[in-house]
């Protein structure tokens, strides 16, 4: 099977009160991790990396390790570029093979933000691509994304609905009170501005800042509309600590195919997790 858009895959799990794991990936080993979490629990999934992750690994050796995932497994795959702000970037990665983007225009106000994702909106639609956007401002630090906490802005449910109607964006990221990186306390995540926003907009909502998030708050989210919850900080943690336990009982080891592997066992034991939290486990057989 080749890559996909996640935009059915996402209108069927929003229908069906399930969010798909869209788990950021920073090496091959992560990429084989969530993909064997995929095919473990017969879940959608959807590869995602960073502009810094394009630049460190280059976007069409993601997508050839992504179309492999996507072939041997037979899953319902899509690769997806998380918060983009730049358009070049975006054609680079669609050129790739990337099947799903996200244009972050966040930082600008609502009309330059309709038009930066409008003109996403006319390249991706013809190459039947994914497009995300996000409105309000989710706090923490992705990547060169910095936004402080007094920075960080919920979205408007009203703006929500104009931004679709003017934008026909595929899927939305409204901030709702998550933020990137691991919490210091409790997310406060706003429940009702969810609700206000999900009865506004019929398109799949996008959780950000997964990382972190009690159970009960992310099985709340879903119920409400947040269709797909991408995890980063979190898989980023497990990976390098699975690395470093390694050299602290073998200081001596040099061989990756060793150090990697605990590494690897542990986002897919994390990925594995969230997937099943986030309802999708078992639902790779609804897209086919
Ligand atoms: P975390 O790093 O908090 O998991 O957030 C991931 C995310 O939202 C990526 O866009």
């Amino acid at each position: 099977m080749p890559l996909i858009s996640s935009t059915e895959m996402l209108q069927i799990a929003r229908k069906s009160k399930y969010a798909v794991g869209a788990f950021n990936v920073h090496t091959l080993e992560m990429l084989q991790a969530v993909v064997e979490a995929a095919a473990e629990t017969q879940s959608p999934l959807i590869i995602q990396t960073t502009v810094g992750t394009v630049k460190h690994l280059g976007p069409d050796y993601v997508a050839a390790a992504a179309k492999v995932a996507a072939n041997r497994t037979g899953l319902p795959i899509a690769l997806h570029l998380d918060h983009c702000t730049d358009f070049s970037t975006i054609i680079q990665c669609i050129r790739a093979g990337y099947t799903s983007v996200m244009i972050d225009a966040s930082m600008f106000a609502f009309e330059e933000n309709v038009e930066r994702t409008r003109k996403v909106m006319e390249v991706a639609a013809a190459a039947g691509v994914n497009v995300e956007a996000e409105l309000g401002k989710v706090g923490g630090v992705e990547d060169d994304i910095v936004v402080d906490e007094h920075e960080a802005s919920l979205a408007d449910p009203e703006e929500c609905r104009r931004f679709i109607e003017l934008t026909g964006v595929n899927t939305l990221a409204p901030a709702i009170g998550t933020a990137h990186g691991i919490y210091k306390g409790e997310p406060n995540i706003d429940f009702v501005r969810i609700a206000q926003i999900a009865e506004r907009v019929a398109v799949p909502l996008v959780l950000h800042g997964g990382s972190g998030i009690p159970a009960e708050q992310v099985r709340k989210a879903v119920a409400l509309g947040m269709a797909k919850m991408n995890v980063a900080t979190e898989l980023r943690i497990v990976f390098s600590e699975g690395i470093k336990q390694v050299f602290s009982a073998h200081s001596g080891e040099n061989d990756p195919r060793k150090y990697m592997v605990p590494a690897k066992e542990a986002v897919k034991q994390l990925a594995i997790e969230k997937m099943q939290l986030c309802g999708c486990a078992s639902k790779a057989g609804d897209m086919r």
